[in-house]
């Protein structure tokens, strides 16, 4: 039965905000598909809509200029005695931080992975050389890898949104949470954002349904508080977060090292950076503005500043984030128990939509926009941070198209070459060719070795690496 109640509350709250199109095929849906619908519009904020429609669309976007942005400071990756002296002692703390349970992992998974063009969420993606593991069994094994190496539980928090929730929980539950206890893997969902037009109003995909998109990664901080996860964080006595996407086959999730520097320097919000390949490439950049750390999405760089070279030649600002940061329990908390909004991100999208006669239209140019906030965001507020550069070819190759650069077949050859490095280092003789990639094929599970360390000590005795090889922890 319908709630007639409900359906008159926001029946009204409906057409005071000019959304009465919403209800316009009420008297065709069944009592489920009403309860539906009205269950849908309660979780819609529609003041906030208004004021994204008022701010975004109708204001023209402040564009930045160069001079308001200046370089910052990076913990270079380490060269000198001193600098590898301190990354050691970095570690150290990182390590105490490990073995005391004080790291929560945080993985966001709530994307749509439109780009790759893959059905389902980009999790399940294969991506392991030889094995033929998804992402998520891949960084699941880290993990495990990581927790048995420090003695410790690194609680695993895993985002989704409504648009693939369920079908991430099945798969860990078919593959057992790929051997973590599944009290430590946490799912929690973030919240979804309607789509407006022009006018600002909202698009129905369905009868019974308005198009609505997940609101972005920045709404991992509000969907940490409203699923009880900060809550469970202190209780398991958490302080730090290592947050890190889901496309990135190089991630060393928790590293110490990272997470010492961010510790040591009492920073509440810390990022790892690459140095971008060339000017064009699309990573956000770390800079400062107005003195405040921020990351500026490339396609909100100023041309002059991409392109901007320092007395040396380099980019000026060559710090791309690769969406890795360090995050303080206690920051998280201090910025959702006010009414503290992250800014929103406007994308003027083609949004599917039920035309007036019940058609479904898929337009092929932009007729809608769409709305999301960042978590990198967050980092102009933090009270403290570190910049931290790393190697890419160490840690950094995401997946995100079907082919070229940042694709499964560039993510595979890196990290058959990260493999090989560290059969390498562990005193085995591997070729390289002319583009650096390694002859033959190579995986090393974590499961096997996290480290050239563990690696030389686990090595068959006399082993040659003949071409193909794949390691896998003894069943
Ligand atoms: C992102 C960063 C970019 C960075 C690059 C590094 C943004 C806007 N840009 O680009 O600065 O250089 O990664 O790889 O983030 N996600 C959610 N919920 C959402 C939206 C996204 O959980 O509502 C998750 C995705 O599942 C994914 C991650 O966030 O794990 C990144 O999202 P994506 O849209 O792929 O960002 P990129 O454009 O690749």
């Amino acid at each position: 039965m319908v709630d007639v109640e409900k359906e008159a509350r926001l029946k009204k709250k409906a057409l005071s905000f000019g959304q009465q199109h919403i209800f316009r095929f009420w008297d065709e849906l069944n009592d489920r598909q009403k309860q539906q619908l009205l269950n849908q519009i309660e979780t819609i904020n529609f003041d906030l809509m208004v004021i994204l429609k008022e701010k975004y669309l109708k204001q023209s976007k402040s564009s930045l200029a160069s001079s308001d942005l200046e370089p910052t400071d990076i913990i270079p990756i380490p060269t000198t005695a001193q600098q590898i002296a301190r990354a050691e002692q970095a570690k150290l703390v990182g390590e105490q931080l490990l073995k005391k349970g004080k790291v929560g992992a945080i993985l966001v998974a709530g994307g749509q992975g439109t780009r790759l063009g893959f059905d389902g969420p980009k999790g399940k993606f294969l991506a392991g050389p030889i094995s033929r593991k998804s992402l998520f069994q891949l960084h699941a094994e880290k993990i495990k890898a990581i927790g048995q190496k420090y003695q410790t539980i690194i609680p695993w928090f895993i985002m989704t949104s409504e648009t693939n929730h369920q079908e991430t929980l099945e798969f860990f539950n078919d593959h057992k949470h790929f051997g973590l206890n599944a009290a430590d893997v946490i799912f929690f969902t973030q919240s979804m954002i309607p789509a407006i037009d022009e006018q600002g109003r909202f698009f129905l995909d369905e009868k019974h349904h308005i198009f609505c998109n997940p609101n972005g990664h920045g709404g991992t901080i509000y969907a940490l508080r409203d699923n009880g996860c900060l809550t469970e964080m202190k209780r398991r006595g958490i302080e730090e977060l290592f947050y890190f996407q889901v496309d990135n086959v190089l991630i060393k999730i928790c590293d110490p090292i990272f997470l010492g520097y961010h510790h040591q320097a009492q920073a509440e919000m810390s990022s790892k950076v690459v140095r971008k390949t060339d000017p064009e490439e699309k990573v956000g950049v770390i800079g400062k503005i107005n003195g405040k750390l921020t990351v500026i999405e490339y396609s909100d760089l100023p041309q002059s500043a991409m392109e901007a070279r320092d007395e040396t030649g380099q980019l000026k600002y060559h710090s791309g984030s690769i969406a890795i940061h360090a995050i303080r329990r206690d920051f998280i908390e201090r910025l959702t128990d006010r009414d503290f909004s992250l800014p929103y991100h406007v994308a003027h999208k083609a949004i599917p939509y039920i035309d007036e006669m019940g058609n479904y239209i898929e337009p092929d140019s932009p007729n809608g926009y769409k709305f999301e906030m960042f978590i990198f965001d967050a980092l102009p507020y933090a009270s403290n941070s570190v910049v931290m550069e790393v190697a890419r070819q160490d840690e950094f190759s995401p997946i995100k198209d079907a082919d070229g650069k940042n694709s499964p077949a560039t993510a595979e050859q890196d990290l058959m070459n990260y493999f090989g490095r560290m059969l390498q280092r562990a005193g085995v003789s591997v070729v390289f060719d002319h583009n650096n990639n390694l002859s033959g094929k190579l995986e090393i599970s974590s499961l096997f070795a996290l480290d050239v360390a563990e690696l030389k000590q686990k090595l068959p005795p006399n082993f040659r690496f003949d071409g193909e090889m794949y390691f896998a922890p003894e069943q």
